[in-house]
């Protein structure tokens, strides 16, 4: 019998619900948080973790059921898994000298399945549908949730329905999503639009929802920042540094970072350092407003993985902001595609929103917030075959036509 018992708390009134419920927010209409019975340390040692490490099972080998009893407490022949995770953290010397930090270090969630790190998230959710005994899947998504659960419904042979802004998608996440056979909806409308009438739709019509509002996929993306710190010895960074649109990731950032530090497994707590476009902004201006204010906006930036105006968890993001001392910042669409440069030509690559943390760390690092010593370690949420159009509509990166012959090539080789 497992002396683990799971359960939904509200994070305003802390009323419980059982875990058996499909239930995305409180009766008050807060925001559900899955929590444990047991304290994480007596759940999960590091033991089992390095023990995990050379294990062959699927769900040993996933980055995310290697946490499973800090995750979610299930028989793992019930598991959908890729498996996902295990994504490489990376050093370069162009970006340390871009940032002007020596200690900027890059998890490549891009590396995950499907390229993004909704993979994460989307192993957890679909788990807990099968679980559920759910048929239909759904979600509103800029386009990486979507195609994570595309892939993840297809092999847990679920009905995925999705819902994306007309035109407001890029190619490679529009491909996957239609690809692995999820019905894809275009909507007359931006992503808070589609996120309402998803709602809509699963309250209505039976629909499984699998945005950053079901818990259990902040539950599943926890694990970037625990497989991190493995990957760090459990060396705490000083800096966190992510890209923030619904705020799932600074929330469930936030979540892993308390529950590491409670279990003894870090010393102390690193800041998290939210980065918004300039364009798509809430999170950062309620920030300055010390959060005293919830306002939208009308989203328009070019990484349009982060085109949102009104996030679903926002109470969340600020309970992550606070906890850990973080801050919130902004950067512009010029900036992103700078720091989008540097990334791509290092040789690691990412999609424009991803670019978002290099951008927003020279820029805290040129405020003073950040020093030129401490340890940052910034989250590359999607990879860069994503947003093919991103790289070839810049000016500058186009390919060169030139005759066939070795004149031709001479000059190229030398200009
Ligand atoms: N980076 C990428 C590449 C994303 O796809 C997203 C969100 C974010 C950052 C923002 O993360 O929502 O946790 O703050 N994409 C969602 C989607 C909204 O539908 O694919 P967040």
């Amino acid at each position: 019998m497992s002396k683990n018992t799971e359960i939904l708390s509200c994070i305003e009134c802390h009323q419980n619900y059982s875990i058996d419920e499909i239930r995305y927010n409180c009766q008050c209409g807060g925001l559900l948080s899955v929590e444990r019975s047991a304290r994480i340390k007596d759940l999960l040692s590091l033991d089992t973790l390095e023990q995990r490490l050379l294990s062959r099972e699927p769900h040993d080998v996933s980055g995310v059921w290697a946490f499973r009893e800090v995750v979610r407490d299930i028989d793992p022949k019930n598991i959908v898994t890729h498996p996902e995770g295990r994504t490489h953290l990376y050093h370069r010397p162009s970006l340390a000298k871009y940032a002007g930090i020596d200690g900027v270090w890059f998890k490549h969630e891009g590396e995950n399945p499907t390229g993004s790190f909704k993979d994460r998230g989307m192993t957890v959710a679909v788990t807990q549908a099968k679980y559920l005994g759910m048929r239909h899947v759904g979600c509103a998504s800029t386009g990486n949730t979507s195609a994570s659960l595309a892939s993840y419904a297809a092999q847990a042979g679920l009905n995925a329905i999705v819902f994306i802004p007309q035109g407001k998608v890029a190619t490679g996440k529009l491909a996957q999503s239609v690809g692995y056979g999820a019905k894809t909806v275009a909507i007359r409308g931006d992503f808070d639009t589609a996120m309402q009438l998803v709602r809509e739709a699963a309250r209505e019509l039976g629909i499984y929802l699998v945005n950053s509002v079901n818990p259990f996929r902040i539950e599943g993306q926890k694990t970037i920042i625990f497989e991190m710190l493995l990957q760090r010895n459990f060396e705490a960074p000083d800096w966190i540094v992510v890209p923030a649109g619904n705020l799932g990731n600074t929330s469930a950032f936030g979540k892993a970072l308390k529950e590491a530090y409670e279990a003894g497994w870090i010393k102390k707590i690193p800041r998290i350092a939210s980065v918004q476009a300039s364009g798509a902004n809430p999170f950062y201006l309620s920030y300055k407003d010390q959060f005293t204010t919830k306002p939208k906006v009308v989203a328009e930036t070019i990484a349009t993985a982060i085109r949102i105006g009104d996030p679903v968890n926002f109470a969340k993001g600020i309970h992550a902001i606070t906890y850990t001392g973080g801050v919130v910042t902004e950067v512009t669409d010029q900036q992103i595609m700078l720091a989008k440069r540097a990334i791509d030509q290092s040789g690691i690559g990412a999609e424009p929103a991803s670019a978002a943390t290099l951008a927003g760390v020279k820029q805290l690092k040129d405020r003073g917030v950040i020093k030129s010593t401490d340890q940052v370690v910034c989250i590359l949420t999607g990879h860069m075959l994503k947003d093919p159009e991103a790289v070839l509509s810049a000016s500058n990166m186009k390919v060169i036509d030139i005759a066939p012959n070795l004149n031709a090539v001479k000059e190229i080789l030398n200009s």
